[in-house]
């Protein structure tokens, strides 16, 4: 959960710096709205982890506040395709991580965090499936799959199922 929390300040960082380097429009628009959804992520996570009787890690929240600020200011330099890729790539371990926490509250018998859950690796699938959409097409998708190994194709396919 402590990775959890400080991954959605990294992201959160690296979505503001992601919409204010693209044109006015549509996905603009939308990684705005995904910001927020990121922020909303991790009031809910750190409540949890409040409950829990935990506090937020400090180096993870300092390395992840760094990557998040490099993150931001990669996204004026890096042209348009690669902070789309990886935002996907991220949002693919977002979807995991919330599903892997579920299954881990369940077994300790916290179902009560199970529905918060449940609804975050939703939005971030939804986020997933932004971001596949986008690079699905994409020149470059087929040296990066082979680099970096995410691939959206599967994604979109499931979504139309
Ligand atoms: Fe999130
Ligand atoms: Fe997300």
């Amino acid at each position: 959960m402590q990775l959890a929390y400080s991954g959605e300040k990294a992201a959160a960082l690296a979505y503001a710096g992601h919409w204010r380097s693209l044109p006015q429009g549509t996905a603009r628009d939308t990684i705005i709205r995904i910001e927020k959804e990121e922020v909303e992520h991790r009031q809910t996570v750190g409540t949890m982890l409040k409950k829990l009787g935990e506090k937020p890690a400090f180096w993870r929240e300092v390395l992840m506040g760094t990557i998040g600020r490099l993150a931001y200011i990669g996204c004026f330099f890096t042209g348009w395709f690669l902070p789309m890729y990886f935002a996907g790539k991220l949002e693919h371990e977002n979807v995991r991580e919330y599903d892997v926490a579920a299954v881990h509250a369940h077994a300790l018998g916290m179902d009560e965090l199970l529905p918060a859950l449940r609804h975050m690796s939703k939005t971030e699938a939804e986020h997933e499936l932004f971001f596949s959409e986008q690079v699905a097409g994409h020149w470059a998708l087929k040296p990066a799959r082979q680099v970096f190994g995410w691939d959206p194709l599967p994604v979109i396919e499931q979504y139309r199922q």
